[in-house]
This record gives structure tokens, C-alpha cells and sequence, in this order.
């Protein structure tokens, strides 16, 4: 039987013996008996173990180092120590995996500086025990939630022929000999590469979800998506992951709508499933957290306009580091001085200006908008970027046009509007940015197993 600690505690005490196996996290010898923490990551605390001197390896198990695997069997008992209920009376304890003491998580707290260079046992720590769980738990409410709408999960594809975002931020991907690369005239012949054209790492799966969605109606994706962007920041990686639902017959109130119901969905879970996690949180990463996001859960998220909201920011005493002005992008000084300070919440900005927005969104009226949505929170700023997308075949190659797209690459995409073509519309919701927000953890790098930033890929 390979019993969890969380579920030998959530029963109790029993009389007949029982067993499990984790990694030490602390050893002390107190009044000739010595106490074991052992977690085996399936909660916070793990269990305490107290073994009397009578056990045949008892000066052994005493001198253990932190980090050692072990399995236990014992009797669950109640224990007299405060801030648990239970604890394991050994029996008997056999040491499966030896620690020394350069095992590097000697100490209670480290930087999580000093953690990222090593990611290989940092899942081992209380904190990215919690935030881990929690991703792997979030990723689960994900699907439930499009389940539970009904909406059709399609898997799009990692490598791909065409720039979504149009940012010029893909990968390549070839099989191509960098020193001796094939030109034609001194252009790079892809014909010759494997694909047998350019290809990259997808930056996004919302083309092909959209083919989808104007099959099934209502579909998402989750997967991995690839940006070779340059920017350092602590809300950008190179590798994250994204959900992008898409629904057609949906304009952008309806995109809006379900991007609203989803975060809240997403909120109450984290705080339903993962109590004992956001608990954790909210004592040792940020206080108040659970306050936040019970707030959030429970608010009505605002819809204001792009054009009023570089209005507010104009009229604002805020000294900001990036202009602003009617026309140039919001950074994330702005967004966060949006939704902290002028809304006090979660502010969808929407009908930005086109020039600032990718080609698939569809054209306002007025002639300089579309109908583009961000989804603004306290703390971290963006974290849906969604659209209606431009479904009327005239215009969407009139955009392609002006904005130097060759449209033979993407015949497939243009002929979704030559038959059948309906308004249809998506958003994306960057996953880390999502668990960063409900975990209150300040870096993306801290909520992504192994982190890939510019000039970091190891592990
Ligand atoms: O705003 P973005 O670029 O939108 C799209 O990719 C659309 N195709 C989505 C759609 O409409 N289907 O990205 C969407 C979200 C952002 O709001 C952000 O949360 C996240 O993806 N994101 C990143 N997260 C981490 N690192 C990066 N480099 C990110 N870039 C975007
Ligand atoms: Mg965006």
C-alpha cells in the first residue's frame, strides 16, 4: 500500500499500524526522543514523526540529514504539540535514500533567487510545494470549467508556419545546417529544410482554434506557447503556457462575459480546493491575499474604453515612467494604475486603437479602433488579451495588405471567411500570469517548473 500523508491525517487515528514514505525536512532531539518532520508533498505541513531510543536504529535515524527518503510505519496518535492534531508514533523507520550535509535546503528560508539555480529541488520547499500544487490543481479546474460549458478541447499544433501575433517572436524550428544554410541568391531556401518551408514554435493557438470553432461553436486550446521576446521582466518567459477558448456566433460582450465568469470560476475554485495552500499564501507570500481574491470572486468586473482610459491616465497627478497618449500601447505601470488605483479592480479596457493590435481583430466603425479586449487585475496587470475577430473577407485582406502580410501563407485562415464565415471571438489567458495572480508570488519564474527566460534554459 503506498498510503499519502494527507490522507493517513485526514483519517486519523487508528489502532492498526500504518505506513508511508517522504523526505525528512527537519530532525531534532529533544528529551532523549527525536522528532522527524516528513512531507511527501501532498500538503504543507507533512507529519511528525517522534521515535523513542528504543527503536534499533534509533542513534542512526537521530544523526539523519535533512532530505533523506524514508519509510515509516507507526501508530497514528494524537499529538499533545500545538498546531497539529496527529502525530506517527514509530515503529519502525527504514532510511531508503541517505542526505548529507550538502544537501543544499539545509537552511528554513532561502531567497527565491538562490532557489531558482536550483529548480531541481526546489519543489522540495514548502513554498513551491504550495505553488505547485496549486498550478497542477488549476490546470485541472481549467478543463473542468470549458467541460462543464460544454466547450470542445483541441489539441493545435507546437510547430507551426505562421506568426499568430504577427511580433515577429517565433523560434525556428529547423533541420537546417546553420553554417552552411542553402540560399538562392543569398536568400535562405526553406524548400530545403525540413518542413520544406519557414517554420517556428507557435506563439499562440488561436488561428487554428478559430478552424475549430467554426466547426464545433464553442472550443478551447491549452498548451504551451513560445515567444522569443527579449524582455526580462518578471511577467514574461519565453516558454509559458496559455488557454485560448473561442466561440462562434459571439461578439466581444460575450468574450467579455466569459472571461469574467471563468476568472471568477477560477477564483472560488482556487479558494474551495485549494484552501490549505491559499492559507499559506496568505500568511507567508502575501497578506490579505485571500481577502483579494474572495473580493474578486465575488465583484463585477469593469468595461471601460480604451480612448477614456488614456483620458483618466492624462488627467492623473501619477508621474509614469512611458508616455501616454491616444495611440501608443499601455504599459504595465498603466494597466496597474488602471485597475489599482482609478477602478480599484478587475477592469476590461476595450476597442484599443489598430495600429497597436494584431491584423485578426475586427474594425470598429470609427475607423481607428478595434474591437479588442485586455482583461487589467491589481498586482499584475494584463492577463487576457482576447478580440472580436474580423470575419468580413474584404476587410480582414485589406488590413493583411497594410499591414504586410502575405496572405498565400495563410490561404487557409482567409478561406474561414469565404464560406460560412460568422462573428465569432476569443481571448487568451496566460497561465503563469493566472497562477502568479491567485498565489499573490511575484515572479513568473517562480510558478513555471523550469523557467526559460532569455539566456536561461537550464535544468
Ligand atoms: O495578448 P496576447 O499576446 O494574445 C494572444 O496571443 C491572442 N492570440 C489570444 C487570443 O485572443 N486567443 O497573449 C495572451 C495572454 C496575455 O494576456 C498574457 O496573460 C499571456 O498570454 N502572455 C504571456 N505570459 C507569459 N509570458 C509571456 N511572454 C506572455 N505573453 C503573453
Ligand atoms: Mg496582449
Amino acid at each position: 500500500m503506498r498510503s499519502r500523508i494527507k490522507d493517513i491525517l485526514e483519517q486519523g487515528a487508528a489502532s492498526a499500524p500504518c505506513s508511508f514514505s517522504g523526505w525528512v525536512r527537519s530532525v531534532r532531539v529533544m528529551k532523549g526522543l527525536c522528532f522527524i518532520v516528513l512531507n511527501d508533498g501532498s500538503d504543507v505541513n507533512g507529519i511528525q514523526i517522534v521515535v523513542d531510543p528504543s527503536l534499533h536504529n534509533f542513534v542512526r535515524i537521530s544523526h539523519l540529514g535533512t532530505g533523506s527518503a524514508l519509510t515509516v510505519t507507526g501508530i497514528l496518535v494524537a499529538s499533545p504539540a500545538s498546531g497539529q492534531k496527529w502525530e506517527l508514533s514509530a515503529q519502525k523507520i527504514e532510511i531508503v535514500g541517505n542526505a548529507d550535509d550538502s544537501y543544499p535546503l539545509q537552511k528554513k528560508r532561502h531567497s527565491f533567487e538562490y532557489l531558482r539555480t536550483i529548480a531541481h529541488l526546489r519543489p522540495r520547499t514548502n513554498t513551491f510545494g504550495a505553488v505547485f500544487r496549486l498550478r497542477s490543481k488549476l490546470a485541472q479546474a481549467v478543463h473542468r470549467f470549458f467541460s462543464e460549458q460544454n466547450f470542445l478541447y483541441v489539441h493545435t499544433p507546437i510547430i507551426t508556419s505562421s506568426d499568430c501575433e504577427g511580433a515577429g517572436e517565433l523560434f525556428r524550428v529547423t533541420t537546417l545546417d546553420p553554417s552552411n544554410h542553402p540560399l538562392i541568391n543569398g536568400v535562405p531556401d526553406y524548400s530545403q529544410d525540413f518542413f520544406a518551408q519557414k517554420t517556428g514554435l507557435t506563439v499562440s493557438g488561436q488561428l487554428e482554434g478559430e478552424l475549430f470553432a467554426l466547426a464545433f461553436r464553442d472550443i478551447y486550446t491549452f498548451g504551451p506557447t513560445f515567444r522569443a521576446e527579449n524582455s526580462n521582466t518578471a511577467r514574461h518567459a519565453s516558454e509559458f503556457w496559455m488557454i485560448e477558448p473561442e466561440m462562434a456566433f459571439a461578439d466581444l460582450s460575450d468574450d467579455a462575459d466569459l472571461a469574467e465568469k471563468f476568472i471568477k470560476y477560477l477564483c472560488r475554485f482556487a479558494l474551495e480546493e485549494c484552501s490549505e495552500d491559499m492559507a499559506f499564501f496568505d500568511k507567508h507570500i502575501e497578506n490579505g491575499l485571500i481577502e483579494r481574491i474572495t473580493g474578486v470572486a465575488e465583484a463585477d468586473f469593469a468595461r471601460m474604453e480604451y480612448t477614456e482610459a488614456i483620458d483618466r491616465l492624462e488627467r492623473s497627478s501619477a508621474s509614469f515612467s512611458y508616455p501616454v497618449k491616444w495611440g501608443l500601447d499601455l504599459q504595465t505601470e498603466h494597466e496597474r494604475y488602471i485597475t489599482e488605483k482609478i477602478v480599484g479592480g478587475p477592469t476590461f479596457i476595450i476597442n484599443y486603437p489598430k495600429e497597436i493590435k494584431a491584423f485578426y481583430m475586427r474594425q470598429n466603425n470609427d475607423g481607428r479602433t478595434v474591437a479588442a479586449m485586455d482583461l487589467l487585475v491589481p498586482k499584475v496587470g494584463e492577463i487576457i488579451g482576447g478580440s472580436q475577430r474580423e470575419e468580413r473577407l474584404d476587410l480582414l485582406e485589406s488590413r493583411m495588405t497594410e499591414m504586410k502580410i502575405a496572405d498565400e501563407s495563410l490561404w487557409w485562415y482567409l478561406d474561414s471567411r469565404r464560406w460560412g464565415s460568422s462573428p465569432h471571438a476569443g481571448f487568451g489567458l496566460g497561465f503563469e500570469r493566472l497562477v502568479m495572480y491567485l498565489s499573490g508570488m511575484e515572479n513568473i519564474r517562480d510558478v513555471i517548473p523550469f523557467p526559460r527566460t532569455p539566456r536561461h534554459c537550464e535544468f
